[in-house]
């Protein structure tokens, strides 16, 4: 090796050192505590690079080992990152300076996943509000009760499918976690979009709406990506969404445009809501009603069929608790001469048992927004941070819902949620976010899941399969909060 290239190659070398020092030491000169372990130019997301616990899971651990603290930094690559704990700061960022903070951290770059691009996870300002007045009008609760009546031909559907499986035995064994993508994939094609989807029928095999599940939030380069480096899609345009379901949608959407077109008087239901919306003249804008679709399936079917799959884990372990439920959908039912859209509203313990699950285990673990606009963000322990635009602030909905400002927080309890809810710290109960980015579609998570829930316990009872490994742990190879090993349930007739 010439000399000239070697002293070449040492200056290079240490220019990185350089450089990497003065990155990774940002916190530090700013004054932010900053978690240990960090490895150069990979940062503190080896752990999640590795698969061995998703971004949710690690933040949870940061969130509880700096109990001390209202704000600590990770870095994700050379990007440092700042993770906010303290609830009065959780506030600032989602509520009341919302304007600071509007953006979200997770990005699509331009021209490379067109179905995203004007969705509301992924946009904000004008683009944003727009989309959002749209979703927030088709979750009406006048068109919650349109879809109602799609909704319980699902539960019929889904009665048929355990009938038959308890044909040949008094108890059918099944692991929820696929269990339940039936129930949401079938909502979604029959009830929002007035097609079949197949997903209880078992020969349909991969052309079944519910073998879809999974593909998105899988951990894939383009997924890594979207939520942890945005800068390196930009550049390297990695896809959100597989070209598979792109093409699966385009095509779904095209056929059922052309079956509207020939009769319009077709179908009272999502599907025609989101034609409406975008009808321009004579003409329907193609591309954004598919938008819409991926946007319902994108947000609603993977996030309530891995919360109904808790739910149920929770109820088959906790027999009581279970049963007290049961007693309610029953009594419910008799008093408004079946499960209709006025009872679903009348079932309080319902919603205290599906809050208390999501507490415990949420299918959406943390959130991550952009500061837009310079802020002092002032900690109760005495930490101030003024911090600049482009920064990304991360909270973890996994450690403020089982912080110890909880009273025993790891049990599952949902008398927490009856009249002492008003005593629940506020900002520590974040599942569906709050604030104006909240889920627009929480309504219709909560009534499709109390529908689905109302009908299983009805009739069936649920006990814990001693198959099921304890506890059930969140997969490191999902984005959101799917459990890793199979959550194996009886189900029986009562
Ligand atoms: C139990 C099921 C669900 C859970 C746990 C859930 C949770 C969440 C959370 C935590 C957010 C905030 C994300 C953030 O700020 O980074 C969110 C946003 C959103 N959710 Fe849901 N969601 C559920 C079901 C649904 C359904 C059924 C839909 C619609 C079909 C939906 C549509 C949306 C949309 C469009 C946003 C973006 C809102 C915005 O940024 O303005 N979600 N959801």
């Amino acid at each position: 090796m010439s000399p000239v290239f070697f002293a070449l190659l040492v200056s290079a070398f240490s220019l990185l050192c350089l450089y990497l020092y003065l990155k990774h030491n940002y916190s530090k000169r700013n004054g932010i505590p900053t978690v240990k372990g960090c490895v150069p130019l990979v940062g503190h997301m080896l752990p999640v690079i590795l698969k061995r616990m998703n971004f949710s899971e690690f933040i949870r651990l940061v969130h509880e080992e700096h109990k001390d603290r209202s704000m600590v930094a990770i870095y994700k690559g050379t990007r440092p990152v700042l993770i906010v704990r303290d609830p009065n700061l959780v506030k600032i960022v989602l509520q009341s300076n919302f304007s600071n903070f509007h953006e979200n951290g997770r990005k699509v770059p331009l021209g490379v996943d067109p179905l995203l691009s004007k969705h509301p996870l992924f946009t904000y300002g004008e683009t944003w509000s727009t989309g959002r007045k749209r979703l927030t009008y088709a979750f009406s609760n006048v068109r919650l009760k349109t879809l109602f009546a799609a909704v319980s031909e699902v539960c019929k559907k889904f009665e048929d499918f355990l009938n038959g499986r308890l044909k040949t035995s008094n108890k059918y064994e099944v692991d929820m976690k696929m269990l339940f993508p039936r129930f949401t994939g079938e909502i979604l094609a029959n009830g929002c979009l007035g097609i079949e989807g197949n997903c209880f029928k078992d020969e349909a095999g991969a052309s079944a709406f519910h073998s879809l599940a999974g593909i998105i939030f899988a951990k894939s380069l383009g997924t890594i990506n979207t939520f942890h480096y945005p800068d390196i899609n930009r550049l390297l345009k990695f896809r959100f969404l597989p070209k598979s379901m792109d093409t699966f949608f385009r095509k779904v959407v095209r056929e059922n445009l052309k079956i509207r077109r020939n009769d319009s008087t077709l179908g009272n239901d999502f599907f025609r809501l989101i034609i409406d919306l975008e009808e321009t003249g004579d003409e329907t804008d193609e591309e954004r009603v598919m938008a819409h679709v991926v946007s319902l399936y994108l947000d609603g079917t993977e996030t309530s069929s891995i919360t109904l799959n808790f739910i149920s884990h929770d109820l088959a372990a906790n027999p009581e608790i279970q049963e007290k439920l049961r007693k309610e959908v029953r009594s419910t039912i008799e008093k408004h001469d079946g499960l209709t859209f006025e009872a679903l509203k009348d079932m309080t313990y319902m919603n205290q048992v599906i809050s208390e699950s999501q507490r415990l285990r949420s299918a959406v673990g943390y959130l991550s927004k952009i500061c837009t606009e310079e802020f002092e963000l002032q900690g109760s322990d005495g930490l101030t941070y003024r911090i600049k635009p482009g920064m990304e602030v991360d909270i973890s909905i996994f450690g403020l819902h089982t912080d110890p400002n909880w009273v025993n927080p790891n049990a599952f309890d949902p008398e927490r949620f009856n009249e002492r809810k008003q005593t629940i710290e506020k900002m520590t109960f974040l599942p569906f976010n709050v604030g104006l980015r909240r889920c627009v579609g929480m309504r219709m998570a909560l009534f499709q899941n109390k529908t689905c829930l109302a009908t299983l316990l009805s009739n069936y009872k649920l006990e814990l399969s001693p198959r099921t490994q304890l506890p059930l742990k969140v997969s490191p190879y999902s984005i959101l909060s799917e459990s890793i090993g199979r959550n194996w349930v009886y189900i029986s007739e009562l």
